[in-house]
């Protein structure tokens, strides 16, 4: 993700170079990769919370870490996808909270925006974690929604490109 907005950017900057977070980037996640998704959430709730005044820069941090989980979700189909999928849902926010305590200092905000991040598993406690978790699921749709495109445009190449060897 570029980014020209130097204010973001300050407090982003230091988690985009770190070896550790960067390691998000292999991860897949919706449309992309753990490590464009965290940042797409982190700029707009960045935008919200400091339009309203808020405690934007924990806004950033919280939401760069929400989900610092670092392992890929096995989506094969099995008999315990579903019971799986659940663990994942409710645990991959403690977990992203563990790894990210090892790595940096956080904050009250901070540890509350990963933590709750998956409302209503758990209740935000400030609005920062609100907003965060009000974007972490509208980006979700967004993202979701581009990779059904993909695929139906996917299919459509495949379909073309067939008829033209005809
Ligand atoms: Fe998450
Ligand atoms: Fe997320």
């Amino acid at each position: 993700m570029f980014c020209t907005d130097q204010r973001f950017m300050k407090v982003a900057g230091p988690f985009i170079n770190h070896r550790e977070f960067q390691k998000m980037k292999k991860i897949p996640h919706h449309n992309d990769s753990v490590y464009d998704h965290v940042l797409n959430v982190a700029y707009q709730a960045y935008r919200v919370s400091y339009k309203k005044g808020w405690d934007w820069e924990s806004t950033i941090r919280g939401a760069l870490l929400h989900d610092f989980y670092l392992y890929q979700f096995n989506k094969k189909p099995r008999w315990s996808l579903l019971i799986d999928a659940y663990n994942h849902m409710v645990n991959h926010p403690l977990k992203a909270y563990e790894n990210a305590s090892k790595h940096f200092h956080l904050n009250p905000i901070e540890k509350d925006i990963i933590i709750s991040h998956m409302f209503p598993v758990r209740v935000p406690k400030y609005k920062e974690s609100w907003i965060v978790s009000l974007m972490d699921k509208s980006l979700a749709i967004i993202e979701y929604s581009q990779k059904f495109k993909k695929v139906v445009l996917g299919y459509e190449e495949k379909e073309e490109s067939y008829q033209k060897a005809q």
